[in-house]
């Protein structure tokens, strides 16, 4: 094991896409960012310097962060943010972990162009559990904003309404063909007939899940949220922001040129949404521009194609890579997730109302002190322990809902207890409208044991959970109009976000925070902050 050093200057740069140019705030001016290498067991410390007018955080996102919370990043959690001209060496050792993970702003709506992958690599002389590729490629899909993003998010705070979308999404920062700016060009990924690759696919964009396909080719789904799973073959990789894949493409062509493509899953209930990205896969000998065989993407909506893809994930269940599934559980929690209106006398929204999000009603409001500095300093009024383990109502939770179903505000956290299990359901309810929900756990791996359409039946459904070979991961999409259950087991002592990736979900008010105390042993507390943490 080595320690790895990264510097990530955040600065400006301005970028051209879709024929227009704006300043956009970047990790050492690069759009995605620049992908971090490790092995498993490294140290990596990266030092981040904030160059720009914007507070900055930087989250590891799916790191593990065993005992070393102080270095996840989202602001006001685990650290207050990094101000302008200052900085923070983010200090962590990767713990039984090797796979694709991403790495993003946590603050504001910077992580729109402040993103990039996390590659670690299995400790040395451990092979893959699959066939070694020739090659591995990073494909880091995102969305492009012609306006500034934060200029965006803040308008529709102040209207109450829902905030624009994107104007593109992007294959490693670019639209590609579609964007009718040709000279831009898109990304291009050369192959050698005969051989095998990996993408690593990242899902960075804000608000957008997305379908991923190639045309001509199978992908062979190896890993997601670096856990590996039982390889299958699909034509369409579902991911949603927040979540990673790995896939196996065979080079198995003489010649030609594939149209590569990013679509949108979920039509937008509130706008137009924009276009597919595309990029080319050429074989060698042939020059890589526009691509001559095509692929449709799916549908919007086409949620058949997305339960497929969903329905398919597994863990690796063999000795070595052993599913360690809480077959007990110690706290049973049920969330509500979902969109709501409250009253907004100044809103120009539909009768004077405001969207806001929650977790069973509660809207998070963001506190001024970071929780983890909070709770590791007894500083009491920052946030009280009172969030509910259930919804305050009972209702048809997939239905229309019950009118002025209102939300609370507070900084609410749910505390447990150190090296407790934990199975949480969470239920998508409609009451704006029912929509997906890719949601991130910090800290944790979970196993995510059931999943189904409708309202959760906690004597049925229980009964059909998949306690054997569930996927593990950090980010689950909780279906339209339905639920997920998932149980991991809160053995990593600190305060740890857990919210919706749609960041305007997040801004909205669909986040939380869990507390999980020191265990008694000397190694199940939490290490004291490093003294270079940012104060507020
Ligand atoms: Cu990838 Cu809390 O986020």
């Amino acid at each position: 094991c080595r320690v790895r050093r990264y510097n990530f200057n955040v600065v400006m740069k301005n970028a051209t896409r879709l024929c227009s140019s704006k300043p956009i705030v970047t990790v050492n001016g690069q759009f995605p960012g620049p992908t971090l290498y490790a092995r498993e067991g490294d140290t990596v410390l990266v030092r981040v310097v904030n160059h720009v007018k914007y507070n900055v955080s930087i989250h590891w996102h799916g790191i593990r962060q065993l005992r070393t919370g102080w270095a996840d990043g989202p602001a006001y959690i685990t650290q207050c943010p990094i101000q302008p001209g200052q900085n923070y060496v983010y200090n962590f050792t990767i713990t039984g972990q090797r796979g694709t993970l991403l790495w993003h702003a946590h603050i504001l709506w910077l992580r729109s162009t402040v993103h990039g992958a996390l590659v670690i690599l299995p400790k040395h002389g451990v092979p893959y559990p699959f066939p070694a590729p020739h090659k591995e490629v990073v494909v880091v899909l995102a969305e492009w904003w012609k306006s500034d993003t934060e200029a965006v998010i803040n308008e529709a705070l102040k209207s109450g309404l829902a905030p624009n979308v994107s104007d593109a999404h992007t294959i490693n920062g670019h639209p590609g063909t579609v964007s009718g700016c040709s000279s831009q060009g898109g990304f291009t990924l050369p192959v050698q007939s005969g051989k095998i690759y990996m993408l690593r696919l990242v899902n960075a964009a804000l608000n957008e899940e997305l379908f991923f396909k190639i045309a001509g080719h199978k992908l062979t789904v190896v890993e997601v949220d670096a856990t590996y799973v039982k390889p299958f073959k699909t034509d369409t990789v579902l991911i949603a922001p927040g979540q990673t894949t790995n896939v196996l493409v065979t080079a198995d062509k003489s010649t030609g040129k594939y149209l590569v493509a990013a679509s949108p899953f979920m039509d937008s209930p509130i706008a137009v949404d924009n276009l597919t990205a595309t990029a080319t896969l050429h074989y060698s000998g042939t020059l890589a521009n526009t691509p001559t065989t095509l692929t449709t993407p799916p549908p919007k909506n086409a949620t058949a194609i997305a339960n497929q893809f969903t329905n398919s994930l597994r863990s690796l269940n063999s000795k070595k890579y052993q599913a360690k599934v809480p077959q007990t559980v110690d706290h049973n929690l049920f969330f509500t997730v979902g969109l709501g209106v409250n009253p907004c006398p100044s809103c120009k929204a539909a009768n004077g109302s405001r969207v806001v999000a929650s977790i069973n009603n509660v809207t998070f409001v963001m506190p001024t002190t970071a929780l983890l500095q909070a709770h590791f300093f007894n500083i009491s009024g920052v946030f009280t322990t009172d969030f509910p383990a259930k919804p305050p109502h009972i209702f048809n939770y997939t239905g229309s809902g019950p009118a002025n179903l209102q939300t609370r505000k507070g900084t609410k956290v749910y505390r447990l207890k150190y090296n407790s299990t934990v199975q949480l359901v969470l239920q998508d309810t409609g009451i704006i409208s029912p929509e997906n929900h890719p949601v991130h756990l910090h800290g944790f791996n979970f196993f995510a044991v059931g999943r189904g359409i409708g309202n959760y039946n906690p004597k049925q459904d229980s009964k059909k959970f998949n306690l054997i070979d569930p996927v593990e991961r950090n980010t689950i999409g909780v279906p339209s109009g339905g639920w997920v259950a998932i149980r991991f087991r809160a053995d990593n002592p600190g305060v740890w976000f857990m919210h919706c990736h749609l960041e305007v979900h997040t801004t909205w008010g669909l986040k939380m925070a869990f507390l999980v105390d020191n265990g008694k042993g000397p190694n199940e507390s939490l290490l004291p902050p490093p003294k270079d943490l940012p104060k507020c």
